[in-house]
C-alpha cells in the first residue's frame, strides 16, 4: 500500500511539474531550439512509421510516362515546391534555411520513399513541420500523382530539361 501511495504522490508531482513547465512558458517554442537526440530520433521514427502505415493509395499505370513526368515538373514549379526544397538548377529561398526541421533536398530522399509514400506526404503534409498539405491547398489527386512521377525521376533530371518543362509554369500563389 505504502509503495502505491508513493508512486501516486510522485505521479502527481511529475504532472504538476510538467504543467508548470509547459503552461508557465518555460518550454521554448523557438524554431532555433535544438531538439535532443532522443527527441529527433523519436520524431523521425514516428514520421516514418506513420507514413508507412497510412500510405495505401496505388500509383496510376501512367506513372513512368514522360508526359506525366513533365506535367509533374510543371506542377512542382507551379505549387512552389522549389521555394523550400530547390530543384534542378533552382536554389531554395533563403528563408527555408530558417525552417526547423529543414526541408530536405528531395533528390537525396526520393529513392527511399515509394510512390505511395510520396503521394501521401504531398497530399497530406507533415504535421508540425513546414511541409504543407497540397490537397488542402487545392491540388487534385491527378496533379499530385504527376508530381510523384516527377519526384521519382528527379535524381536524373537535368537542369536543361527541368527548365524546358517548367518554362510555362505559373506559380499558383495568390490565385
Ligand atoms: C514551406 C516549405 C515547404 C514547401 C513549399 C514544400 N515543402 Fe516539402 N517539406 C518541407 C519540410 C520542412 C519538410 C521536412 C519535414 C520533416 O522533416 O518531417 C518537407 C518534407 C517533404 C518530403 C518528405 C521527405 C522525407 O524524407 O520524408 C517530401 C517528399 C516533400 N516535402 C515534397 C514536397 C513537394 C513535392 C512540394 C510541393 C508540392 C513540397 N514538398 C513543398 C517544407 C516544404
Amino acid at each position: 500500500m505504502r509503495i502505491l501511495a508513493v508512486i501516486g504522490a510522485l505521479a502527481i508531482i511529475v504532472a504538476i511539474g510538467a504543467a508548470v513547465f509547459f503552461f508557465g512558458g518555460f518550454y521554448s517554442v523557438a524554431g532555433t531550439a535544438e531538439d535532443t537526440s532522443v527527441v529527433s530520433w523519436s520524431l523521425s521514427r514516428i514520421r516514418t512509421a506513420s507514413i508507412d502505415r497510412h500510405a495505401q493509395d496505388q500509383p496510376p499505370a501512367s506513372i513512368n510516362e514522360p508526359a506525366s513526368v513533365q506535367a509533374g515538373a510543371k506542377a512542382f514549379a507551379a505549387q512552389g515546391c522549389p521555394t523550400c526544397h530547390g530543384g534542378p538548377g533552382v536554389s531554395w529561398a533563403k528563408f527555408s534555411e530558417g525552417l526547423h526541421p529543414d526541408p530536405p533536398d528531395l533528390k537525396d530522399v526520393v529513392n527511399d520513399l515509394s510512390p505511395s509514400q510520396l503521394f501521401w506526404v504531398v497530399k497530406n503534409g507533415i504535421n508540425m513541420t513546414g511541409m504543407p498539405s497540397f490537397a488542402q491547398a487545392g491540388a487534385k489527386d491527378d496533379e499530385i500523382w504527376s508530381i510523384v512521377a516527377f519526384l521519382k525521376k528527379l535524381p536524373s533530371v537535368s537542369e536543361a530539361d527541368y527548365k524546358a518543362w517548367t518554362v510555362s509554369a505559373v506559380p499558383t500563389a495568390g490565385k
